[in-house]
């Protein structure tokens, strides 16, 4: 890595009021799996590429009489190919050992971060708890991407971990593009709004499967006379989620915990922009249709609703696409690939939409100098530290 400027480090996230603390040893730790990500996906990937289209690729052809045809054909001869699963056990590793690093690192803290987060909850009516939520079938059948007690496991009263280790970790995943509060998409999503429709200013924004909120608080502060209430059924996130706004100065998020496929409690045609980041892909097929349909349901006429989601696979070709589908194999997400493979504008139609209205559009977030450093902005030299471009799909409700 010769012209490599700054490698991105954990050190350099925000530390808000509610971050767990991280050792010499843990930011080491940190960083090693950041760094292997960075050079699995600059370095090593590119070698994936050439081993189809030079090995695998003329080998099916020459046994088959014809070319693969799905990705799951692709899928099932890489995966014999030991290039293939270098990288791929690799990949894998680097997730399991950054929840190993990041649980460590949040339960030896755990009673401290309970404590200052009860503390910035204290007395708020924003944050809005409801033991009656039932987890739901879409994420209770497994540890979603390996990440152990998945969003909603408590191991104590008023825990938090499950919340600060995903807080902690995804910055090895995602190896700093999301910015130093790891809120990119949402920063993204905000600037193009202001950019391309300045006139719209939403005053009820409601975002589905807000996590720790890394996504609703930059919309919250791009907007902030708007009331926004970010949804999730995962309590620790919830409770994480709340007290991480409050100690970022933001007031205009109320946390409530419910289930996307209804939202009861909310009024036909009471929100303005509806949002989510990367929630489409942990729907199953039965919950997608109703949240849809709730999303309608909520929207204002002339309303946004758009939502921060990997691209669909529909276009691509058959490596891209086994490329694309690693995580539904090998990272615990079950729903990643066939929710990538649906026709979302019918998705849409069928919710009561105007389906042919739908719009997919790449959002840009900048790149953070905090991690990257100065020059890193304008630098087109490296695979990393350049504007991320993060893939969106939206529609107005019956706009003329
Ligand atoms: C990948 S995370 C989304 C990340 C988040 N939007 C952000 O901005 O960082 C998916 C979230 O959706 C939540 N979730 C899954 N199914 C849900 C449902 N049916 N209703 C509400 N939230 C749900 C999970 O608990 C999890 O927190």
């Amino acid at each position: 890595m010769s012209n490599v400027k700054t490698l991105p480090s954990w050190r350099a996230l925000t530390q808000h009021g509610v971050m767990a603390q991280a050792n010499h040893d843990e930011v080491a730790r940190l960083n090693v799996l950041t760094h292997l990500n960075l050079h699995l996906s600059s370095r090593v990937i590119p070698g994936l590429r050439q081993v189809y289209e030079k090995h695998v690729h003329p080998a099916f052809v020459k046994d088959h009489g014809r070319e693969p045809e799905t990705r799951h054909e692709v899928r099932k001869v890489m995966m014999e190919d030991g290039y293939c699963q270098l990288w791929s056990a690799l990949r894998r590793n680097t997730m399991e050992m950054r929840h190993q690093t990041g649980r460590a690192m949040v339960l030896r803290q755990a009673g401290v971060l309970s404590n200052k987060v009860e503390q910035l909850n204290k007395g708020c009516d924003t944050l809005q708890l409801d033991p009656k939520i039932e987890v739901p079938a879409n994420i209770n059948q497994v540890d979603i991407h390996c990440q152990p007690g998945c969003y909603y496991q408590e191991y104590f009263d008023q825990d938090v971990t499950v919340a600060a280790s995903y807080d902690v970790g995804l910055f090895v995943t995602t190896a700093g593009l999301l910015g130093a509060l790891s809120d990119g998409g949402g920063q993204a999503i905000a600037n193009w709004l202001k950019t391309e429709h300045p006139n719209f200013k939403p005053k009820r924004i409601l975002d589905l499967g807000c996590t720790v909120g890394h996504n609703a608080v930059p919309l919250a502060q791009a907007f902030p006379d708007a009331e926004v209430i970010a949804i999730d059924v995962a309590t620790p996130c919830l409770r994480y989620a709340h007290a991480r706004a409050k100690s970022l100065g933001v007031d205009n998020i109320r946390f409530v915990q419910a289930n996307a496929e209804s939202l009861p409690q909310y009024a036909d045609e009471s929100f303005d922009l509806i949002t989510s980041a990367m929630f489409w892909h942990e729907a199953s097929h039965q919950m997608l249709p109703k949240a849809l349909k709730t999303v309608q349901r909520l929207l204002k006429p002339e309303g946004l609703t758009i939502h921060l989601e990997q691209p669909q696979y529909h276009g691509k070709s058959v490596f891209e696409q086994f490329m694309r589908d690693w995580d539904t194999y090998y990272n615990n997400e079950p729903y990643w690939g066939p929710m990538h493979d649906l026709d979302l504008a019918e998705q849409l139609d069928k919710a009561g939409f105007d389906g042919s209205a739908m719009f997919e559009i790449g959002v840009v977030a900048k790149v953070d100098e905090k991690i990257f450093g100065k020059s890193a902005a304008g630098d087109s030299g490296e695979d990393y530290g350049r504007a991320p471009v993060w893939n969106a799909f939206g529609i107005w409700k019956n706009k003329q």
